[in-house]
């Protein structure tokens, strides 16, 4: 097919000097000038590390002076910018791009919209336990809607890091441990931020990140070595970025982490081999924030200079913050020590897209956004508190939920009153004051509670503490996570909640009274101590803007909770990583002594993946595998059998019993939530593609040998029909 920006590109391009083209890959964020004297990334650093507040960051953000490097703008020398997000701001200086510049090339800005914008749905992880691409799809699309007014033309997300580690805390940004949610959900978050046609004005560019495999960071620690063969790679890690490309994804960012001793930013065979040539990808690389100067620590470059020609000939387009490419590239391409051709393309790629995004026909486009949409409006908010309520996962009910409107609450916890911590990691945009705390929807609600953030100072704490539960009928305590402790750079190595907070749930729990806990965390938490104290848990994760309407809406019975978990979650920290698709060993954990195992802790999670409870029971049965031409079909009953309407989660798992390389237990194949009225039976039906059941051989040929298949079918990976069929070539 005939390219139409072709021809435009290459006339643009002999007329530009080297250091315009250079320009072109150049990305900057705003320097804060004046009291401050960091750049945008240190101190979302600062806040993140909790030297700041999120108050305090805001408040630098609107006092000091930004430094936009006008003077370089103006000389063609910055071809985009990260952290913009104001409308004003950008238009001024796409103005500057557009009407000052000697080719007026338009701007492009990029900006982290993770889970949303100014309203802000659940983290990605929370979100991903909805099991619901609908949903990933319109969140996205609100996204796209509030920052395209803010004047953003890219996101950098989806995530799509498959991450089996709970340690690692960007598994908040992700869709948890399973390479085919992961794809699921990517390929719906491109489609909700691209849209249908990417020269619409809320049309939002995705940048699928980190390629590849961030998410298998060795023991879970942030931007760690990952190692691992070439089959895992391809079938576990590798499907989710692909989806995403296949969706239409126009931008990648290479991830911080190398793969068996090549960092990502420098690596020809991820980047071209495998994303250009095999997947046909003619979009742009965008390298992580200051990825290309960090070659040199990863001990793969001399100097920055090598960097930027080692980082450049590997297929890393856009250089983020690190400046490497400004520097060096001019010196490099006039010594011939890399040709001009190879910077020729990457600006080519660059301005394609930006052709592509209409830029250069409607440099300005946010007025015509704000026209068609309302920030933080009302249709957003309720967006929002549906996927808020949809990502909850109720773990334990001993009966006591839903709540009764009479009852009177005793409130604990810090979290229970905090907005600002309901967003979540990656919220930037996000206005504390907009959010809804658990203590804000109980005033809404007028529903009779007594407070007490829970920490005990004194003996008075103690006192009022034992006072207000005991004039309660149930005891809600909010326990879990800040967020800056989750997110990028926030692995822990101790993932049980911390003593202060299960002091305060032992003491409830003493009280008599029943205890409800209610968690905000980005991660899997190793819940055991929790598990023992509490008649209840829900698990709320980091649910965004409409947080305490959501929540009360799961307590009090008007949804019925249907989330399921798309992660593991462990008894103990040392069990991690643990995740169901593993392999059986020879000698599966069992009760002898020689099994694979640990003598301190069970084998199974506290939680396993694809569990989480309703208000309502469903039985499955009749569970039927046929051969069909090209594919098994899988069919099933599901029967509510409580009281109450709900939406299940169905999912299909499927084991290769006997293969040339050892497969894993289960797999995820299929899912669908399916609405049961009360009472009701449906039928599920599943076709599992034949394409789908292969693997890697020892040669990396995918194959998919004839023989028998087992089929899992129920409510969560442990509680399973199941049965088998044979695949005859
Ligand atoms: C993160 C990316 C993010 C980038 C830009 C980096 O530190 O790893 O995920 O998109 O910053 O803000």
């Amino acid at each position: 097919m005939k390219d139409q920006y072709k021809e435009r590109i290459e006339q643009l391009l002999s007329k530009m000097t080297l250091e315009e083209k250079v320009g072109q890959l150049k990305q900057c964020g705003p320097s804060l000038v004046g009291a401050f004297e960091v750049s945008f990334e240190e101190l979302l650093d600062m806040m993140f590390d909790g030297k700041i507040s999120h108050d305090e960051f805001e408040r630098l953000m609107s006092t000091a002076t930004q430094d936009y490097h006008e003077e370089e703008l103006r000389s063609g020398r910055i071809g985009s910018y990260n952290g913009i997000s104001d409308a004003k701001t950008a238009n001024r200086l796409q103005k500057l791009a557009v009407e000052e510049t000697r080719l007026g090339i338009p701007l492009l800005f990029g900006y982290d919209v993770i889970h949303g914008f100014e309203t802000v749905t659940p983290i990605p992880l929370a979100e991903s336990c909805a099991w619901e691409p609908k949903l990933w799809e319109k969140t996205a699309r609100m996204a796209a809607e509030e920052a395209t007014a803010g004047g953003v033309h890219m996101t950098f997300a989806p995530m799509v890091d498959v991450a089996k580690d709970a340690r690692w805390g960007r598994i908040s940004e992700g869709a948890g441990e399973d390479p085919l949610l992961n794809a699921c959900y990517g390929a719906a978050k491109v489609r909700g931020f691209q849209g249908d046609d990417l020269t619409k004005p809320d049309a939002m560019i995705a940048c699928v990140k980190h390629f590849a495999g961030y998410g298998a960071a060795e023991s879970g620690k942030d931007y760690n070595r990952v190692d691992m063969s070439m089959q895992r790679l391809w079938e576990e890690y590798l499907p989710g970025y692909q989806a995403c490309i296949k969706a239409g994804a126009r931008a990648v960012m290479p991830a911080f982490n190398d793969i068996n001793g090549t960092p990502c930013t420098a690596n020809h065979w991820l980047l071209k081999d495998i994303l250009r040539k095999k997947w046909g990808f003619g979009g742009v690389t965008v390298s992580d924030a200051n990825a290309i100067a960090e070659l040199t620590e990863h001990g793969i470059a001399e100097d920055l200079a090598e960097a930027a020609k080692k980082a450049l000939l590997a297929g890393t387009e856009i250089d983020m913050t690190s400046n490497v490419y400004a520097e060096y590239l001019p010196e490099l391409i006039q010594s011939k020590n890399v040709k001009e051709d190879v910077l020729d393309e990457a600006v080519f790629h660059v301005l394609h897209l930006k052709f592509e995004a209409g830029l250069f026909e409607h440099p300005y486009r946010t007025d015509e956004v704000c026209k068609q949409h309302t920030l933080l409006g009302k249709e957003y908010r309720e967006t929002a508190r549906e996927a808020a309520a949809k990502s909850m996962v109720l773990l334990k009910n001993t009966g006591i939920l839903p709540l009764k409107k009479e009852m009177k609450l005793g409130i604990f916890g810090s979290l229970a009153a905090d907005r600002a911590e309901m967003t979540g990691a990656w919220s930037i945009k996000a206005e504390p004051g907009n959010c809804i705390s658990i203590i804000d929807a109980c005033k809404t609600r007028r529903i009779s509670y007594e407070y007490h953030p829970g920490t005990f100072a004194d003996s008075a704490d103690k006192k009022a503490i034992d006072e207000i539960a005991k004039q309660s009928d149930v005891l809600l305590v909010a326990v879990g996570e800040q967020k800056n402790e989750s997110g990028e750079a926030a692995s822990r190595a101790d993932i049980t909640l911390p003593l202060e907070q299960l002091r305060l749930v032992n003491e409830l729990q003493a009280t008599g009274r029943p205890v409800i806990a209610v968690l905000f965390n980005g991660r899997p938490l190793a819940l055991q101590p929790l598990e023992e104290k509490a008649s209840a848990i829900l698990e709320a994760w980091h649910p965004g803007t409409e947080a305490g309407n959501a929540v009360m809406d799961i307590l009090y019975g008007d949804i019925n909770p249907s989330g399921k978990l798309t992660t593991t979650f462990p008894y103990t920290s040392g069990q991690c990583p643990i995740y169901y698709a593993h392999m059986n060993t020879g000698r599966p954990g069992g009760k002898s002594k020689f099994t694979s195992k640990y003598l301190d802790t069970p084998l199974e999670p506290l939680y396993p993946f694809g569990y989480g409870l309703s208000y309502t029971e469903y039985t499955y049965s009749d569970l039927t595998v046929q051969v069909q031409k090209d594919g098994f079909r899988v069919s099933v009953q599901v029967k509510n059998t409580g009281s109450r309407d709900g939406d299940e989660i169905i999912q299909c798992y499927v084991r290769d019993i006997n293969a040339q390389r050892a497969r894993p237990v289960k797999e995820l194949k299929a899912f669908e939530k399916r609405t049961i009225t009360a009472g009701q039976t449906i039928i599920q039906e599943f076709i599992i593609p034949y394409q789908t059941l292969g693997y890697y051989d020892q040669e990396m040929n995918y194959i998919i040998e004839p023989g028998t298949f087992k089929f899992y079918v129920g409510g969560n990976v442990k509680n399973v029909l199941e049965c088998e069929a044979e695949y005859q070539n």
